[in-house]
């Protein structure tokens, strides 16, 4: 199944001059949703992963129904005064702006293998601050997974150290 037919271009958003990779035509297709599902799970079932980590918003919505899959523990990486308990934090930047992370202190353990999971990998800023997070709580990126790779922003050259898969790039 082709995912993307899936995936809607709308250009000047969030601001002039960038075109947005919509999702919400994807989400909104049962058998398509599943099938991202799928193929990612494909991916990493064979293997040593402990976790899977995702930064809000549009990552949970990937890495929520791959956690169940897979059966591992979900950890989530939110935006500053939403996590409750003592957390690590970073700041980075975005495509457009800059955004802190923070996760529980507790959310990985020394010595853990995590999977870092998003929507989109754009400048990657987003993803290395998740890495870094983990990192800092002793853990190891296992991976990242990206339903969406925009590769002409080389979010790749801010991961050179981590196993980059995407099912879609443009
Ligand atoms: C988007 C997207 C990724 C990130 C990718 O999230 O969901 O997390 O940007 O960009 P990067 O590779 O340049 O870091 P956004 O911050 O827009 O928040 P949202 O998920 O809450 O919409």
């Amino acid at each position: 199944m082709e995912l993307n037919p899936f995936i809607r271009d709308i250009p000047d958003f969030p601001k002039p001059g960038i075109l947005f990779k919509d999702i919400t035509p994807l989400l909104m297709n049962a058998t398509a949703f599943q099938h991202s599902i799928d193929l990612l799970s494909i991916q990493f079932a064979g293997q040593k992963i402990d976790a899977i980590a995702a930064a809000e918003a549009r990552g949970f919505l990937f890495a929520a129904p791959l956690a169940l899959k897979l059966h591992k523990p979900l950890v989530p990486l939110r935006k500053p005064g939403k996590l409750p308990y003592r957390t690590y934090s970073l700041k980075y930047d975005l495509e457009y702006g800059q955004a802190e992370l923070h996760m529980h202190v507790d959310g990985v353990e020394l010595g853990q293998r995590v999977l870092l999971v998003d929507d989109v990998l754009a400048t990657g800023g987003t993803m290395a601050a998740g890495g870094q997070l983990i990192e800092q709580a002793g853990g190891t990126v296992a991976g990242c997974a990206f339903l969406v790779e925009l590769a002409f922003l080389n979010g790749r050259a801010k991961l050179p150290n981590y196993d980059v898969f995407s099912l879609l790039t443009y």
